[in-house]
């Protein structure tokens, strides 16, 4: 087992998965993302902790607490991602390569989601390709961090 350990943040929101919007974001639940990231990681041989929370303040202080538990931050920060310079800000402090993620293209959608306030503190994005997403952020950024060593 590689040493890597990665926290999985999800935003407000994604605890609707499955009957939110299915059109836009799908029909998986967050529950069975998760257990896809979990597949994915134990043949990536990473360690994930996934939080969901509909609290900004909550997710602040879990990128606060990665700071020396974790190597990296998989994150959709959902809705925050358009107004939260208080998620931005903790992501910068704690200094973690941070991949982001989206379910959906937030550039084919309404003009407020074209701003992202996590892009500038991330060492890249992705966007628009479901569940997929998440599985392309957690290679991106296990190959971020094994190409580091
Ligand atoms: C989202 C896109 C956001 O604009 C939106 O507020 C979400 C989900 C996505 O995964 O596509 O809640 O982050």
């Amino acid at each position: 087992m590689s040493s890597f350990s990665i926290l999985v943040l999800h935003g407000p929101n994604l605890n609707l998965l499955g009957r939110r919007e299915p059109g836009i974001y799908g029909t998986l639940t967050l529950a069975e993302i998760d257990a896809q990231l979990a597949t994915l990681a134990t043949q990536l041989e990473c360690q994930l902790h996934s939080l969901q929370s509909n609290h900004e303040g909550q997710l602040v202080d879990a990128i606060q607490s990665a700071a020396h538990q974790h190597d990296g931050i998989l994150i959709n920060a959902a809705a925050y991602t358009h107004t939260s310079v208080a998620i931005r800000d903790a992501l910068s402090a704690v200094d973690l390569p941070t991949v982001e993620v989206h379910l959906s293209n937030i550039y084919r959608r309404e003009a407020f989601r074209h701003h992202s306030y996590i892009a500038s503190v991330a060492i890249g994005q992705i966007s628009g390709f479901g569940a997929q997403s998440y599985c392309l952020g957690l290679q991106a950024l296990m190959h971020h961090l094994q190409s580091r060593v």
